[in-house]
């Protein structure tokens, strides 16, 4: 088997029992660690609950989120009606868990959009909690961007514009109620939303049933397979679930398939890798398609990061199975789910064509800032996070930008053993380069979280000519961001 060596900056990852030099070891280390600080590093060893101890893997199928229909729909625009309330799903076979959900599935309904066409969403709170609703990714008036203060009381009712003036890109609904947001989205407030556009659909990608999502997430579970929130908790959320079940397989035909990979962890890196070491194909990340596609072993995402790719799996014999793992884990964490292979229904027509898109010139930007990601990791009881030297204050516009402005902020991770990563609102960006150097072709597109290990360094790029008004900035480890690593822009 070859050696499989993927590099993101200067951390190489390699295939675990491959390992052969001493910095491949070094730098798979960093990545499969647990993302942890040191406090909590040296506290535990993951100590699986009976109920997720019992957990077969591979024994359940994946279901597909249903779509979401419109209640209604004019010429240009698509209305829907969501309840956020608890549910009970079976997470562990034989077990109820309690859940907190976009019309109550876990994870929420898939809305499909259109590119040029509105989606107005009109959300009731049936929970006993307040919330807010972001759409990470898209680029809305601030009146609709979920900020943190702007929440829907339990009982109550508010609706959502969202103009969907920006080109195809897989966006993600999550909660971001103020210190509530880690919690709630762990919990399950959590819905993929699949913007679309004709460009995209004439290049022929696998398409209808070979479209599929797959939002991967972790969790912690009692013994009563009950959710456990533990604030900055990376050691025991170890239970991987996919679309919502646990190490799930999916049968596939021996075809072609189209994923919309989104990692919806709090605090955990993943690198989907099929067990067998072929390689599949990038088409897209956070805000769309990629130039070109990209073939590779691994992604590797970060929480918040997104990668859609394209696995063939004609050269599968029908009744075979492929394992995905993930190389960015070890014990549990390290499977994601299993694929059975079967015949071909049809043949397939789809296509991955060797250009997926033109991306537009980077205009010469005119301002530069930079930020600084910093996490207490001293092992203190009440560790916060910072964004250059600051919590998230609601009083505070960090930064106020020019509307119309092209800039470039250096984003650098202070920490030393903390893992972070950088979300804007509003924006797309492009990374520039990472550590000083040109970036991989994994984040070659546009993107809306990059992500940084301990002392890394990107420059990241972004017009800000959309709307004007207040967004945020934060780390998207989410335990992170609900513990201050967040700021906020004022464009004027
Ligand atoms: Cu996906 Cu401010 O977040
Ligand atoms: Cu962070």
């Amino acid at each position: 088997m070859p050696d499989i060596q993927l590099t993101k900056g200067d951390i190489v990852l390699s295939r675990r029992n491959l390992l052969t030099t001493g910095a491949a070891a070094v730098g798979a280390g960093a990545l499969t660690g647990t993302f942890t600080s040191p406090a909590a590093e040296a506290a535990a060893k993951p100590t699986p609950s009976t109920a997720a101890g019992s957990i077969p893997k591979f024994a359940v199928a994946m279901p597909v989120p249903e779509v979401l229909r419109p209640v209604r729909r004019s010429w240009n625009t698509d209305y829907y009606r969501m309840t956020m309330r608890t549910v009970s799903t079976e997470i562990v076979p034989g077990h109820q868990t309690e859940v907190l959900t976009y019309d109550g599935s876990f994870p929420g309904p898939t809305i499909m959009a259109e590119s040029g066409r509105r989606v107005v969403v009109e959300q009731t709170n049936a929970l006993d909690t307040p919330v807010s609703v972001h759409l990470h990714g898209a680029s809305v008036p601030t009146s609709s961007d979920g900020y943190p203060m702007n929440v829907i009381e339990p009982g109550g009712t508010r609706t959502y514009t969202y103009p969907n003036v920006q080109p195809n890109a897989n966006l993600w609904m999550h909660d971001h109620a103020h210190m509530e947001e880690a919690e709630h989205v762990y919990r399950g407030m959590s819905s993929m939303v699949v913007l679309s556009d004709a460009a995209e659909r004439k290049l022929g990608l696998p398409s209808g049933e070979y479209d599929v999502p797959l939002v991967i997430r972790d969790v912690d579970l009692d013994d009563n397979a009950g959710i456990v929130f533990t604030m900055d908790d990376s050691v025991n959320r170890t239970t991987i679930l996919v679309n919502g079940k646990p190490w799930p397989y999916f049968t596939v035909e021996a075809r072609k398939y189209r994923f919309r990979v989104l990692n919806s962890t709090n605090l955990r890196w993943l690198a989907p890798f099929l067990a067998d070491a072929s390689s599949y194909t990038m088409v897209g990340s956070d805000g769309g398609l990629l130039e070109a596609p990209y073939s590779t072993p691994a992604v590797v995402l970060s929480p918040g990061e997104r990668a859609d790719i394209v696995i063939d799996f004609s050269t599968y014999a029908p009744g075979t199975s492929v394992v995905l793992q993930n190389l960015a884990g070890t014990g549990d964490p390290a499977e994601i789910m299993r694929f059975d292979v079967v015949a071909a229904k049809t043949e397939d027509h789809s296509r991955v064509p060797a250009a997926l898109r033109t991306l537009p010139a980077l205009p010469t930007p005119t301002v530069q800032r930079s930020v600084v990601l910093t996490m207490d990791e001293d092992g203190r009881p009440n560790p916060m996070g910072y964004i250059n030297g600051k919590t998230f204050d609601m009083n505070r516009i960090d930064t106020t930008v020019r509307f119309g402005d092209t800039e470039v902020w250096t984003v650098s991770n202070g920490n030393v053993t903390t893992p972070h990563n950088f979300h804007m609102h509003l924006v797309q960006y492009r990374v520039l380069e990472r550590n000083g150097k040109p970036v991989d072709p994994s984040e070659a597109g546009l993107k809306d979280v990059v992500a940084l290990l301990p002392g890394e360094e990107v420059k990241i790029q972004m017009t800000f000519d959309s709307y004007r008004g207040l967004y945020l900035y934060h780390c998207h480890l989410m335990d992170h961001s609900a513990m201050g690593m967040m700021a906020q822009m004022e464009i004027v």
